[in-house]
C-alpha cells in the first residue's frame, strides 16, 4: 500500500497469542492421534476376536488331529461364516473319528487273525519289499516279525526259491503253488501258494504268499507208502517161498515122504510168520485207532515179567542164555494187563534174539513215589547210535537181513511204543554196539 513519504507503517503481532494457537493445534492433533490409535486397537481386537481367534482355534484342533486326538472340538462362537466353518469342521472331525475307529478296529481284527494263523502270510509290493508278514512267517524264517517289514523279499527270508516264486507270480499275474524247504538242507518242507496282489482296477500291487508247513504231512505220506511197501514185501517173501515149495511138491516129489514132510514144515513155518505179521498189524491198528479202550486195572509188573520169562525160557535155553528177573517185590501200576504183557514179551524177546549164545538178560525196576522205571538189559550186539530213535518205527530193523532170518518184521517195538504211549508212559533205548542194550520203560505207579 502506498504511504506518504516519511511514513512508516509498523505492524506488530503478539507472539504469545500465536504460541497459544499452535499449542491448541498440537493438542488437537495428539487427541486425534490417540483416538485413531485407540480405534485401531479396538478394530484389531474385534477382528482378532471375530476372525483370527476362531481360525487359530481351528488351527490348534487341526494340529491335535494330526496327532490322532479326535476328541477336541472347535468352539462355535457365532452363526456367521466362521461359525459355520467351525461347525462343519466339528462334524468332519467326528466323521474322521468314526472312520479312524472303524479302521483301527479292522486293523486289530486283521492283526489278531494273522497272528493266530498257523500258516505264514507274506506280502510284497512291486519293488519286492515286504509290506506284510505275520508271526508264523517270522517264526519259519527265524526273523523278527516287525523288522522284516520294508526289507527286500530275499533279505527278509534268505530263501531264493520263495523269492523266485514271488517274482514269477508278479511277472505272470497268476497264482502259483510250489513246495520248498525252509532253507537249503532244512528238514522242514513248506507248501507255498502265491497269488498276485491287485487293486480294484486290476493294477498290480505285488504278491501275497501263504506258507504252510507240510513236513509232518509229507512224513506221514512217506510212512504210509513205506508201510504199504513193507507189508507187501513181508507178505510176498513167505508167499513166494510157499509157492516154490508147493510147486516142487506138485512137480512129482510127493512120493518122497521125507522131502514132503520137510517142505510142509517150512510151509507151516512161513504161514505162521504171515499169521504173526497180520496179528501184529491188527494189534497196531487196533491200538492206534483208539477204538479199543484200555482195560485198566492194577497190574503187577513183577508178575508180568515172571510170566514173560517163563514163556520165553525155551528160547533162552536154546541159546544157553540166562534170563533173570531182579524185581523181587510186587510193583503195581494201573494198566491193561494183556497189553503190558505184550510189551514185556517184545522187550525180553528182543533181548534174547539180539544177544549171542551164552549171554545174559536182566530185568530190574527203580521205584519212585509216582513212577517205576523198568530196565530190560542184555549184553548182546547193541544198536548203533544213529538207529536208537528209529527202532520204535514200524518195520525198522537195524540189520534187515539178520533180523528177518530171526523171524523179525520190525513191528515189535512199534507196538511197544504205542502201548506205552496209551499208558501215558515212556520208553527209550540206550545201547553200546557190541556191549549190549538197555530198554528203559517208565510207567505210572498206582498207590
Ligand atoms: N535188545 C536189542 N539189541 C539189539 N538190537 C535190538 C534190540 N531190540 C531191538 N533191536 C533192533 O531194533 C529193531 C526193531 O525191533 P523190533 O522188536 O521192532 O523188531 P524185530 O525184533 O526185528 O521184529 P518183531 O519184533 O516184529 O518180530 C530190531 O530189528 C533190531 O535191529
Ligand atoms: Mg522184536
Amino acid at each position: 500500500m502506498p504511504l506518504a513519504e516519511g511514513r512508516v507503517l509498523q505492524i506488530g503481532i503478539d507472539q504469545s497469542e500465536i504460541g497459544k494457537d499452535i499449542s491448541r493445534l498440537i493438542h488437537g492433533a495428539i487427541l486425534v492421534g490417540v483416538l485413531v490409535a485407540g480405534l485401531s486397537v479396538l478394530v484389531a481386537y474385534l477382528v482378532n476376536r471375530v476372525i483370527a481367534g476362531p481360525i487359530l482355534d481351528l488351527l490348534a484342533v487341526v494340529r491335535r488331529l494330526q496327532h490322532r486326538e479326535f476328541g477336541r472340538r472347535v468352539l462355535v462362537r457365532s452363526e456367521d461364516e466362521i461359525g459355520q466353518l467351525g461347525r462343519a469342521f466339528n462334524e468332519l472331525s467326528e466323521t474322521l473319528e468314526e472312520l479312524f475307529d472303524a479302521i483301527s478296529d479292522r486293523e486289530r481284527k486283521l492283526d489278531a487273525i494273522l497272528s493266530s494263523m498257523s500258516d505264514g502270510v507274506l506280502a510284497v509290493n512291486m519293488q519286492r519289499k515286504v509290506i506284510l508278514a505275520n508271526r508264523a512267517v517270522a517264526d519259519m524264517f527265524n526273523v523278527d516279525e516287525l523288522s522284516i517289514i520294508g526289507k527286500n523279499q530275499f533279505e527278509a527270508t534268505r530263501n531264493t526259491n520263495l523269492s523266485k516264486l514271488l517274482d514269477d507270480t508278479i511277472d505272470s499275474g497268476e497264482s502259483i503253488v510250489r513246495e520248498m524247504r525252509v532253507r537249503p538242507g532244512s528238514e522242514r518242507t513248506i507248501a507255498v501258494t502265491s497269488s498276485p496282489l491287485t487293486n480294484q482296477d486290476r493294477t498290480p500291487l505285488g504278491a501275497v504268499a501263504v506258507l504252510r508247513d507240510v513236513t509232518d504231512l509229507r512224513h506221514l505220506e512217506q510212512m504210509r507208502q513205506e508201510f504199504v511197501a513193507n507189508v507187501s514185501h513181508e507178505l510176498r517173501t513167505p508167499l513166494t517161498s510157499i509157492k516154490g515149495f508147493v510147486e516142487t511138491l506138485l512137480a512129482g516129489n510127493l512120493d518122497d515122504r521125507a522131502l514132503t514132510e520137510r517142505f510142509l514144515k517150512i510151509i507151516s513155518g512161513e504161514t505162521d510168520r504171515m499169521i504173526a505179521l497180520i496179528n501184529d498189524l491188527l494189534d497196531l491198528s487196533r491200538i492206534e485207532s483208539g477204538k479199543q479202550p484200555l482195560k485198566l486195572g492194577p497190574v503187577d509188573i513183577k508178575e508180568i515179567f515172571d510170566d514173560t520169562i517163563m514163556i520165553l525160557q525155551s528160547n533162552a535155553d536154546a541159546k544157553n542164555m540166562t534170563v533173570q528177573n531182579l524185581i523181587y517185590d510186587p510193583v503195581i501200576v494201573e494198566g491193561d494187563e494183556k497189553l503190558l504183557k505184550q510189551v514185556a514179551i517184545n522187550l525180553v524177546d528182543n533181548a534174547i534174539k539180539y544177544t549171542p549164545e551164552g549171554g545174559t538178560v536182566t530185568v530190574e525196576a527203580i521205584k519212585s513215589p509216582d513212577e517205576v522205571e523198568i530196565i530190560v538189559s542184555d549184553n548182546g550186539v547193541g544198536i548203533p547210535a544213529q538207529h536208537l530213535d528209529r527202532v520204535f518205527e514200524r518195520f525198522y530193523r537195524v540189520d534187515k537181513g539178520r533180523a528177518r532170518n530171526m523171524g523179525g518184521t520190525g513191528l515189535g517195538l512199534a507196538i511197544v511204543k504205542h502201548i506205552v504211549d496209551k499208558h501215558k508212559g515212556s520208553i527209550c533205548a540206550e545201547s553200546r554196539v557190541g556191549k549190549g542194550t538197555k530198554m528203559r520203560l517208565t510207567l505210572r505207579r498206582m498207590n
